[in-house]
């Protein structure tokens, strides 16, 4: 009988990071709006985060991440097939960010687009490009999750909900075709939630703001934040999520060698963590030094993990994020 199952695997073949120099501590949010080091690192466990000065850019940071993703897996900008940058904050409508990635790096070969899913970009651009190798169509795709959130925030009082927690980076991974079919993807998910879109939205006009709330000049491109209502949201939704995924595996928490988690708050992490009973070592964390980085959150932690030896080769790695849309996703991979 023919086997149905596709003879080639998918594997991570090169990671990289990139953060800007310029670093906010909580003392400097201190200088600018109402609030205290102590109610920043209790609520959210950050205590700086770093944010890009002028010539700096989402494309300009994710093409930095990606060289250095592209020098760790011993491959040319043209081994590339594809460029896919995960991104709420690209540089323009026209074009995508994933071009200008690729003019930079000189990838001549490479297609490029887009993906945007806020804060579960990356997460589902790892779904996507793994099924885009796995079905034959390509065979090395650089997946880039990149964002500059502070080019939307208020760094004032009207602002204190959200400046205190986004921070700027992107992370990139080299995702490549394998003769080893056990490598890859074992379970993902992919959600939204539509009329949770007004929890996390960028207003650019006044019709973009929802019924029953008034739209003010200075909300216009300014991250528009229901804190308190995405954190419940959260600490429901990511032990959940998790749940189903290792469901549709057929694993358990003990079988994962390492959660790789969106970074939104530090509460939101320990709230999964004690779901699940898991060590601390299990759940990386970095958001303490980087903040909330959006669509660089987890790559940036995947690299770090891979960098420190921690994640390698033969491993199980859960990836988990949820964020603006609302949207939610998951991708657990044999490394
Ligand atoms: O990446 C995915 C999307 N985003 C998230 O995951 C964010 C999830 N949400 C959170 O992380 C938290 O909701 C925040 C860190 C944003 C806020 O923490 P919270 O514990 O939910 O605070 P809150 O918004 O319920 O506000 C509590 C109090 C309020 O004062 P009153 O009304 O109790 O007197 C706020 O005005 O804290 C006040 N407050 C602040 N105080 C000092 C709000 N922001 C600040 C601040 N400094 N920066």
């Amino acid at each position: 009988m023919q086997n149905s199952r596709p003879m080639r695997g998918v594997r991570i073949a090169g990671t990289g990071s990139f953060l800007p120099a310029k670093k906010l501590l909580n003392a400097d949010l201190e200088k600018m709006m109402t609030t205290t080091d102590e109610w920043i690192l209790q609520r959210t466990g950050i205590r700086e985060r770093r944010i890009i000065s002028a010539g700096e850019s989402t494309s300009v940071l994710s093409a930095k991440a990606l060289g250095a993703a592209l020098a760790d897996a011993h491959l040319s900008p043209d081994d590339l097939d594809l460029i896919i940058v995960a991104t709420m904050t690209p540089e323009m409508p026209c074009p995508a960010a994933a071009c200008l990635v690729a003019n930079e790096v000189k990838a001549t070969r490479a297609g490029a687009f887009d993906l945007n899913a806020a804060c579960s970009g990356f997460v589902f651009g790892l779904n996507v490009a793994h099924d885009l190798i796995r079905g034959g169509a390509y065979n090395t795709i650089g997946l880039v999750g990149a964002d500059t959130l502070s080019r939307h925030m208020h760094y004032c009082d009207a602002g204190r909900g959200t400046a205190i927690i986004f921070g700027d980076a992107a992370g990139a991974a080299i995702l490549k075709a394998t003769d080893d079919s056990s490598k890859g993807l074992l379970a993902q998910a992919m959600h939204a939630d539509g009329p949770g879109w007004k929890d996390i939205y960028v207003p650019q006009l006044d019709r973009d703001f929802p019924p029953g709330v008034q739209p003010t000049a200075d909300a216009i491109n300014h991250v528009q934040m229901n804190g308190a209502g995405v954190f419940k949201f959260a600490v429901g939704t990511f032990p959940e999520l998790i749940a189903q995924t290792l469901e549709k595996a057929g694993l358990r928490a003990d079988d994962v060698d390492m959660f790789v988690c969106h970074q939104s708050n530090a509460r939101i992490l320990a709230a999964a963590r004690e779901r699940f009973g898991l060590a601390e070592e299990k759940l990386y964390a970095n958001i303490d030094r980087v903040g909330n980085t959006v669509g660089a959150s987890v790559p940036l932690c995947l690299d770090e993990l891979r960098r420190s030896g921690r994640v390698r080769e033969g491993q199980k790695v859960m990836f988990v994020a949820f964020g603006g849309g609302l949207t939610w996703g998951s991708s657990l991979w044999q490394l």
